[in-house]
C-alpha cells in the first residue's frame, strides 16, 4: 500500500434511507475511501432472537461498493440488545463494589459470561457468512473499545466460577497456591478452589497476588473472547480482523490479544484525552488545551504499531469537541489536519475519522462530526479537503524509510507490570503507565523517533538502547536476550524487584546489573517532596537507598551497558540521565527539538513546518 487512506464511521441506521445514497456519494468526493458500519448495531439486525434483517446492511453495503469504498464491518458485540439480557439474565458485568451493572448504555457484558459469549461469537459468525468474501470488505472489526468504561474487571458470580478454574488450571493444587500466595499470612490458607473468592469487598486490603492473578485472569477472559469471535469468522472469511483500542486502556494485554489478530487500530481523540486521562499538571492542561498532549498520540501509535506487528491504523480519530471529557474544547484551527499527518509519520494505514454526521437524539448528540445534525459540513470539512491534496503528495514508503525503520531506541512496555504496581502502588502517586510515558516523553524530547515492544519481543538487536523502567518482573526472555545485549540498556527504578508469584525478589538489582548491589530499602515522598542528590539530581515520588559493600550509592550508576536509575527522576534530571546514556551509546540527539510541539522527526522533516508553526509551541 502506498498511500494512506482516510476513512469514516457511518452509522447508516441512525439515518433516513432516502440520504444514504448522498452521504455514500459525497464521502466518496471527499475523498475517503473506507468506512466503518455495523458495530452497534445488533438490534436492527436481530431485533427479537431468532429473527434476521441483513436486508438493510446489504443495501448500504451495495452503495458503498458502487462508489468503490471499502467496508469496514463491526461485530455488535459490545451492545446486546434488551432481549439478550431476557435470555440471559446474569450476563452484566459487576463492579468492584458488588452491584451488578444496568442496561441502558453499552458494554454491560461480563466477560466470563459464557453463553452470552457463544451468542455473540455466532453473531460474528453470521456477518462472516454473508459478507466474509465480499470484495470490498477492507477488514473485520472485533466488538468495540475492549475495556472502555472500565469493564475489564467483572466481579460477577460468573467471573468468580471462571477464576476458580483458572486458579485450579494454573496452580494444579491449592497446597500450591497456598505455598506461592504465602497465605499463611493472617491465616488465608485455603482447604479448596471452591473457597477462594474474588479480591473485591475485602476488609482490608486483599494479598496482592490474589489480586494480580485476578487481573491476569481478566486479562485472559478478553483474550478469549476476542478469539471466540476471530475463530468464528475465520471460518467464513479471510479478510484482516482487528480490534480498535483505546488511549491508556491498561487492564488487560494488547500484545496478548493482538497474536490473534491482524493489525491493530485506536480510537484517538487527543483533547478529550489531556482533559480525561492525562497525568499533567493543570497549567500544562491550559496550554494545550486546543492542540492536545505533543506525545500522547505519538506513544500510542508507536505502541499500537507494535501491537498490531506493524499494521495499524486509526480507527476513530476526533474530528472536533467530543462529549464525554469533563470540559470539551474545540481543536486549533488546522490540528485535525496536522493529527492526521502526524498519524501517517508514524506509519497509520489508515485514519477514520468520528463519525459521518453528528446524530440529534441519545448521549452523543453533543459530539461533533464531519456533518451536522442538519447536514450542513462542520468546520473540520475544510481540513479534510485539504488532507485529500495532502495525502497524494507525501510518498509513504520514504516517510516510513526514512522515520520509523531508524528508530534506534525501544522502550518495553509491559502490561502485567501496569497491574502489579496499580496491586501495590506503595506511593498512591507511583504509576506504570506514567512511568513510561515519562521515558518516552523524555526522548522524544530529545528528538529521537521511539519504538514500543513488548517483554516477549524476539529481539533487541536491532536498537542501540533499550529502556525497561518499572518492570516488576523481567521475564525469562528478556533476562536472555539482554544477556548478550551489547546496546545501552536502561533500567529502574523498581525493575525486577519482585517474583511472578509477587514476593520481594531480594537479589533483582544486583543480578540485573551484574553488580553485587544490596537495595537497603525503598522510600516513597509526598508530593510536595523531593530528594535532592547533590550533581545527579532531583528524585521525586520514589527513592531507593542501594549501597555496595557498605557504602551509599548514588541513585544513577553505570556498569558495562547498563544504568540503574533508583529512583522516579524528575524531568531534568531524567533528561540529563537519558543524554548520559545517549552519548555512551553514540546515538545522536537534539535538545532543540524539545521546543517543537510535533516531534517526529519526519513531521519536522516533512510536513510543511511553516504551515504548521502557528501550532509549534
Ligand atoms: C469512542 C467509541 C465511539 C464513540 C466515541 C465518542 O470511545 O468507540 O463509539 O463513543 O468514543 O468519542
Amino acid at each position: 500500500m502506498s498511500k494512506m487512506l482516510l476513512g469514516v464511521c457511518y452509522y447508516p441506521e441512525h439515518w433516513d434511507e432516502a440520504m444514504w445514497s448522498s452521504d455514500v456519494s459525497e464521502m466518496e468526493s471527499l475523498g475517503l475511501s473506507v468506512v466503518r458500519i455495523g458495530e452497534f448495531a445488533w438490534s436492527r439486525l436481530e431485533p427479537v432472537e431468532g429473527q434476521y434483517d441483513f436486508d438493510w446492511l446489504d443495501r448500504i453495503i451495495q452503495l458503498l461498493d458502487d462508489s468503490n469504498l471499502k467496508f469496514i464491518l463491526g461485530t455488535p458485540s459490545a451492545t446486546p440488545p434488551r432481549w439478550v439480557l431476557d435470555k440471559y439474565p446474569g450476563m452484566l458485568a459487576w463492579d468492584e463494589h458488588g452491584k451488578e451493572r444496568g442496561f441502558g448504555s453499552r458494554r454491560h457484558y461480563c466477560f466470563s459470561h459464557t453463553g452470552y459469549r457463544q451468542l455473540a461469537s455466532e453473531m460474528a459468525g453470521r456477518l462472516a457468512q454473508r459478507y466474509g468474501s465480499h470484495p470490498s470488505l477492507y477488514a473485520w472489526q472485533t466488538d468495540n473499545e475492549y475495556g472502555c468504561h472500565d469493564t475489564t474487571r467483572s466481579y460477577s458470580p460468573h467471573a468468580l466460577m471462571a477464576f476458580q478454574k483458572w486458579l485450579e488450571d494454573k496452580y494444579n493444587s491449592i497446597s500450591e497456591l497456598n505455598q506461592r500466595w504465602g497465605n499463611v499470612f493472617w491465616s488465608m490458607e485455603y482447604n479448596s478452589f471452591e473457597q477462594i473468592e474474588l479480591p473485591n469487598l475485602t476488609v482490608t486490603e486483599p494479598n496482592p497476588i490474589h489480586k494480580l492473578d485476578f487481573f491476569r485472569f481478566c486479562s485472559d477472559q478478553v483474550v478469549v473472547w476476542n478469539k471466540a469471535q476471530v475463530d468464528a469468522i475465520h471460518n467464513y472469511s479471510d479478510a484482516p480482523i482487528f480490534h480498535n483500542y483505546m488511549g491508556r486502556i491498561t487492564d488487560f494485554d494488547h500484545f496478548k490479544l493482538g497474536e490473534d489478530l491482524d493489525l491493530a487500530t485506536w480510537d484517538s481523540y487527543p483533547l478529550g484525552f489531556l482533559e480525561d486521562r492525562s497525568d499533567r499538571p493543570s497549567s500544562f492542561k491550559h496550554k494545550y488545551q486546543y492542540t492536545g498532549d505533543p506525545d500522547f498520540q505519538a506513544f500510542h501509535h508507536d505502541l499500537y504499531r507494535a501491537v498490531g506487528k506493524g499494521r495499524w491504523g486509526i480507527m476513530e480519530q476526533q474530528p472536533g469537541p467530543v462529549n464525554w471529557a469533563p470540559h470539551n474544547p474545540s481543536p486549533a484551527s488546522g490540528m485535525v489536519r496536522l493529527w492526521t499527518l502526524e498519524a501517517m509519520a508514524h506509519g497509520a494505514e489508515f485514519v477514520a475519522f468520528f463519525r459521518w454526521r453528528q446524530p440529534p437524539f441519545a448521549q452523543e448528540q453533543m459530539h461533533s462530526a464531519l456533518k451536522r445534525p442538519d447536514n450542513r459540513p462542520s468546520p473540520m470539512l475544510s481540513e479534510l479537503k485539504q488532507l485529500k491534496e495532502d495525502l497524494n503528495s507525501y510518498d509513504i514508503q520514504k516517510i516510513k524509510s526514512q522515520s520509523i525503520n531508524q528508530t534506534l531506541v525501544a522502550l518495553i512496555f509491559d502490561y502485567e507490570s501496569q497491574w502489579a504496581w496499580e496491586v501495590q502502588p506503595q506511593g498512591e502517586d507511583f504509576d506504570y503507565f506514567r512511568l513510561c510515558y515519562e521515558f518516552y516523553c523524555g526522548l522524544r524530547m530529545l528528538g529521537l523517533d521511539v519504538d514500543i515492544i513488548s517483554s516477549d519481543c524476539t529481539s533487541l538487536k536491532q536498537y542501540e538502547m533499550v529502556l525497561a523502567p518499572g518492570i516488576f518482573c523481567i521475564n525469562d526472555n528478556l533476562i536472555a536476550l539482554m544477556s548478550d545485549y551489547r546496546g545501552e540498556v536502561i533500567l529502574g527504578p523498581r525493575t525486577h524487584t519482585k517474583t511472578t508469584d509477587f514476593q520481594i525478589n531480594t537479589t533483582s538489582v544486583s543480578q540485573l546489573m551484574e553488580l553485587p548491589l544490596v537495595l537497603d530499602m525503598v522510600e516513597t515522598l509526598r508530593p510536595s517532596a523531593s530528594r535532592v542528590i547533590d550533581k545527579v539530581g532531583i528524585f521525586h515520588r520514589w527513592m531507593e537507598h542501594i549501597q555496595h559493600e557498605d557504602k551509599a550509592l548514588e541513585p544513577v550508576i553505570h556498569n558495562n551497558n547498563k544504568t540503574y536509575i533508583a529512583g522516579w527522576p524528575d524531568e531534568n534530571t531524567l533528561q540529563n540521565i537519558l543524554i548520559t546514556c545517549l552519548e555512551r551509546a553514540n546515538i545522536p540527539y537534539d535538545v532543540q527539538q524539545t521546543s517543537t510541539r510535533i516531534r517526529s522527526k519526519f513531521v519536522i522533516d516533512y510536513m510543511m513546518e511553516e504551515e504548521f508553526r502557528e501550532l509549534s509551541i
